[in-house]
């Protein structure tokens, strides 16, 4: 018992000492922190990977503050299960998001429910496969992470609202992509694949989709790029037990938790202070600053329309 106090203060201390931001919001804040008083009744977001880590954490919140969620997950059961476990209203829907196919299923099974989409949150992902992956001709974490997330997003701007707002997540991983950032003539990384450049390739492309969707977006629809922080979730399934249980011993003393690994993506998707932000990489529930690569605008403009070609290929 005094182990756990202790371990708490320090935790709490921690988080007291990293700070808060202009926003009023900090690396210490969570879900609840930053939904507190938020009455999301009549509003309707959408969560990809909506079954594990912060989706089912993101699931949980809005719900919680009365929103209605677009549950998406790799199969309806999987939704529907993240849904029933954590009661609200939820609707949930199959999306294998390295499987084209089911991401247009989906797009068409929402517009054809009539769904309107107030907020998008592109959450799922992969990071750090050991070997290249091929997918479709595609590199497996670019497949699943953007391609996906692009088919499902731009498949759905006539569903969102006036004021709707997109948030992609992306990683401060986004950092650590090959020489020149995005390879948009070598997107496979054939000729030379590393498992964490190739999920910072990744990150990139949500970070630089976020950026350009929010230039194409009518005004009064937003897009926006996060990091999250780093949180001990099922996302280190690829890279071994050891070192993926040890993320999980040790993040419940040095990582953030769930609840505050989530909270920027719900603090953009939801809180009247972030209707108007456009275009940014947020991170700790604040605006943050991403690499070069992350503010290349020509850059995004080029990955889009190479994203298109590839997309129309699928
Ligand atoms: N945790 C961190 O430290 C951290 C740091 C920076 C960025 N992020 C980003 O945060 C997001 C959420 O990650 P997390 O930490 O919550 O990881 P997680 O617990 O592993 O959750 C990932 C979710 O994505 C789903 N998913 C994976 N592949 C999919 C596919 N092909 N189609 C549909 N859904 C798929 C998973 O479904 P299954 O359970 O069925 O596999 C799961 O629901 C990711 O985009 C990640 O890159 C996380």
């Amino acid at each position: 018992m005094l182990g756990s106090v202790t371990l708490g203060s320090l935790m709490s201390l921690l988080s007291t000492l990293k700070g808060k931001g202009p926003s009023g919001f900090g690396y210490g804040s969570t879900t609840e922190d930053v939904t507190a008083g938020l009455d999301l009744s009549g509003k309707t977001y959408l969560v990809t990977g909506c079954n594990s880590g912060l989706g089912l954490e993101t699931l949980r919140v809005l719900t919680a503050r009365g929103a209605k969620v677009l549950a998406l997950a790799r199969s309806v059961d999987k939704a529907r299960a993240a849904g029933d476990s954590v009661g609200g209203e939820t609707a949930p829907y199959a999306c294998e998001l390295s499987e084209p196919e089911t991401v247009r299923a989906a797009v068409a099974a929402i517009v054809a429910d009539g769904q309107r989409i107030d907020g998008m949150i592109l959450n799922a992902g992969i990071m750090a496969l050991p070997t290249r992956t091929l997918q479709h001709g595609q590199e497996l974490q670019l497949l699943t992470n953007h391609i996906g997330h692009f088919i499902l997003a731009t498949g759905l701007l006539g569903q969102l609202t006036p004021t709707g707002r997109v948030v992609v997540l992306s990683s401060a991983a986004h950092q650590m992509t090959p020489k020149g950032g995005i390879k948009l003539d070598d997107l496979t990384l054939e000729k030379g694949y590393s498992s964490w450049g190739s999920y910072g390739q990744s990150k990139l492309a949500n970070l630089l989709f976020a950026r350009e969707l929010s230039r194409r977006l009518p005004e009064g629809q937003v897009a926006n790029a996060v990091h999250p922080g780093v949180i001990a979730t099922n996302l280190g399934r690829h890279m071994g037990g050891f070192v993926n249980g040890s993320m999980k011993l040790l993040g419940g003393l040095f990582l953030k938790t769930i609840p505050q690994g989530a909270a920027t993506q719900v603090w953009a998707a939801t809180h009247p202070d972030t209707a108007a932000l456009n275009g940014q990489y947020l991170a700790d529930c604040n605006v943050a600053t991403s690499s070069g690569h992350g503010r290349d605008l020509d850059l995004a403009a080029r990955l889009w329309t190479r994203t298109e070609e590839i997309v129309a290929a699928l």
